[in-house]
């Protein structure tokens, strides 16, 4: 078996050795600028840990799990553009370095050599692999649709929120372990078993990424932290709030809700509302569920138990993550 720092570093060697092309350079620049960054490659080293589960030979993997990262990437370089982020991973976004139209036009071109990883894939996998990229791409893009459509909104519900989150994020590690399955020779069965078990990971996993981006230390987090509650976004805290039967409290969240112009009021006053309500403690609650609904789909895969230590031990670092 290999190790997650293993896969780490293979993930890491192979992502330094792309070569782009030299011209035009403001179109790869920033491509090589984001992917150079200092980002958890969870996604890539996840393909490559489900296929190892399966088969010691990895290296079938390596081109779907390159594809997942850049893909990744890609989404983290509209995202930003869309959340109005000035910071990530520490360093300024690609919108603001360069601007917005190099974040769409460099992000297309993440998106196009992702496809170009996958068809790297073997030949017997490719279709399928192929079938489950575009899936989830499409999926993400109706997730991040949902996300900008509910900062408009005050009535969006916990599972709403939930149903956006899946798609957003959580399909996206469901959908590298089961790749990884796929390549290393995984029955159908247990390849959905695995996706369950991303899915469930990655709904903890934006939880605690809500939560880092109000409790968050910035500097580790490399997101300036408050960023939603400045945009409104309908974050689990956010959604929770606009929940609450202490019509006091709700009042008070609507009126901030209006304000733009003080953002670091506003980031103290809503956070302020947060803790009254216990909320940071109502989503660590929320993330432990979905953390056990995920131990329970991982159970169910029909290998090993010591094989799935790696698995489990990661998930738990995921959600006691600081970045
Ligand atoms: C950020 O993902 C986007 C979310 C789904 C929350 P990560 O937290 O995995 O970001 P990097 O790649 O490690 O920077
Ligand atoms: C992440 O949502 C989802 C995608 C990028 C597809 P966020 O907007 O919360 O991610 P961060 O916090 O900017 O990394
Ligand atoms: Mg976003
Ligand atoms: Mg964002
Ligand atoms: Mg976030």
């Amino acid at each position: 078996m290999i190790s997650f720092l293993e896969a780490l570093s293979l993930v890491e060697e192979k992502i330094k050795a792309i070569n782009y092309p030299r011209h035009p350079q403001r179109l790869y620049q920033p491509i090589a600028y984001l992917l150079a960054m200092k980002g958890k490659k969870i996604r890539p080293v996840l393909t490559l840990l489900a296929c190892n589960l399966y088969q010691t030979e990895i290296s079938d993997a390596i081109p779907v799990a390159l594809a997942w990262e850049i893909f990744h990437n890609f989404t983290l370089m509209h995202d930003d553009v869309m959340d109005k982020a000035d910071v990530r991973r520490g360093q300024a976004t690609v919108h603001k370095k360069w601007n917005e139209n190099t974040a769409i036009l460099s992000g297309d071109s993440m998106l196009i050599l992702a496809y170009r990883y996958i068809a790297q894939s073997p030949a017997g996998h490719l279709k399928e692999l192929l079938d489950l990229f575009s899936l989830t791409a499409s999926e993400i893009c109706e997730g991040q649709e949902y996300d900008m459509q509910f900062e408009e909104r005050l009535d969006v519900s916990e599972e709403e929120y939930m149903h956006m989150i899946r798609l957003k994020t959580a399909v996206l590690l469901g959908a590298c372990l089961k790749s990884g399955a796929m390549v290393g020779g995984a029955g159908k069965e247990d390849q959905n078993r695995l996706y369950e078990f991303g899915i469930h990971l990655g709904i903890a996993f934006q939880i605690q990424d809500d939560l880092l981006d109000v409790y968050g230390d910035p500097v580790l987090f490399g997101k300036k932290t408050g960023g939603d509650i400045v945009c409104n976004k309908k974050t689990y805290l956010l959604v929770n709030a606009l929940n609450t039967k202490n019509e006091n409290e709700r009042k008070k969240l609507l009126w901030w809700l209006t304000i733009n112009d003080r953002p670091e009021e506003k980031i103290e006053a809503v956070t302020a509302l947060y803790n009254t309500l216990c909320l940071r403690e109502k989503a660590q609650q929320t993330m432990e569920k979905s953390y056990q609904k995920a131990m329970q789909a991982l159970e169910l895969v029909e290998i090993a138990d010591d094989k799935k230590l790696i698995l489990k031990n990661l998930a738990e670092e995921l959600l006691n993550r600081k970045l």
